[in-house]
């Protein structure tokens, strides 16, 4: 079992992320603020998605990946020996670039990864408080018996919020939620990341500077090493800070569009 209580949500120390021999993220050290939202932004290929996948041990199924280094929830290493990684991605969910609902209705994608998760209580109650959870209730009340994928693409991604946060998680992680959506199905996404981090921690990889901007409270730049192709976090902070006034010129050339 994982403890309860840490100052931070989750806590990287001298991480570093392989594939293989390729070390493609090197020595991250971040703390992630409770019930905060933090981007990680940088331009393509410097690691965000697999420092993002390393959070909840998704890049376990890659079979030629392994890290170096802690990943702490609540003090605990999630890559320690004892832990399970069904339960590590039970307290940590995540949402992917491309709604992925599962062939089944409404209903069932949200009370099926419940029901694995050995949820006992009224089905019928947490579909509503999930489907309520991620604003899309009321769109679907009528109609849970139908398949997911006659949901337009915004409501699928909603909908995989929904199951996401069916199984009561800490932390969502977003690898670029909203980019294969139109812009008001992401401005429904980010309106709803912002009711969502009333209860959860939400870390967003995202492409998008105005996105990062307006959604995040806190930025992770993540950059290439120099003569290398191992990424790294080169400056963490509050967003304000980040795209007002960083303090590495990489990062200003990067949140002003010069680079990237
Ligand atoms: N499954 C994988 N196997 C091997 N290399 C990978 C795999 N996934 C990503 N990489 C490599 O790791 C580096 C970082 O990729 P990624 O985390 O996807 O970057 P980003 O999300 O910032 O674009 C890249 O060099 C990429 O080619
Ligand atoms: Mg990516």
């Amino acid at each position: 079992m994982l403890p309860e209580n840490s100052q931070y949500a989750i806590e990287t120390r001298n991480l570093s992320i392989f594939y293989g021999n390729f070390e493609a993220v090197k020595n991250v050290n971040l703390q992630i603020e409770k019930q905060r939202i933090t981007a990680i932004i940088g331009p393509s290929g410097c690691g965000k998605s697999t420092l993002l996948r390393a959070f909840n041990r998704m890049n376990d199924f890659v079979p030629s990946s392994h890290v170096k280094g802690e990943i702490l929830l609540h003090g605990t290493n999630l890559y320690g020996k004892e832990i399970d990684p069904v339960e590590v991605r039970r307290k940590i969910g995540m949402v992917f670039q491309k709604p992925n609902p599962f062939p089944k209705s409404i209903y069932e994608n949200i009370a099926w990864g419940a029901r694995i998760n050995g949820y006992k209580g009224n089905m019928d109650d947490l579909v509503e408080q999930s489907l309520r959870g991620a604003a899309l209730w009321d769109e679907v009340k009528d109609k849970l018996k139908q398949s997911a994928y006659a949901l337009s693409g915004g409501q699928q991604q909603r909908l995989c919020i929904a199951r996401a946060i069916a199984v009561q998680p800490e932390i969502i992680l977003m690898d670029e939620p909203a980019s294969a959506l139109d812009p008001i199905s992401t401005l429904r996404i980010e309106e709803l990341m912002q009711e969502l981090k009333k209860n959860y921690t939400i870390i967003i990889v995202t492409h998008n500077m105005q996105q990062a901007a307006r959604v995040s409270d806190y930025t992770a730049m993540m950059m290439l090493y120099e003569d290398t192709r191992s990424g790294t976090v080169i400056e963490y902070d509050k967003t304000e800070i980040i795209f007002t006034r960083p303090k590495d010129k990489r990062t200003e050339d990067y949140v002003t569009g010069r680079f990237g």
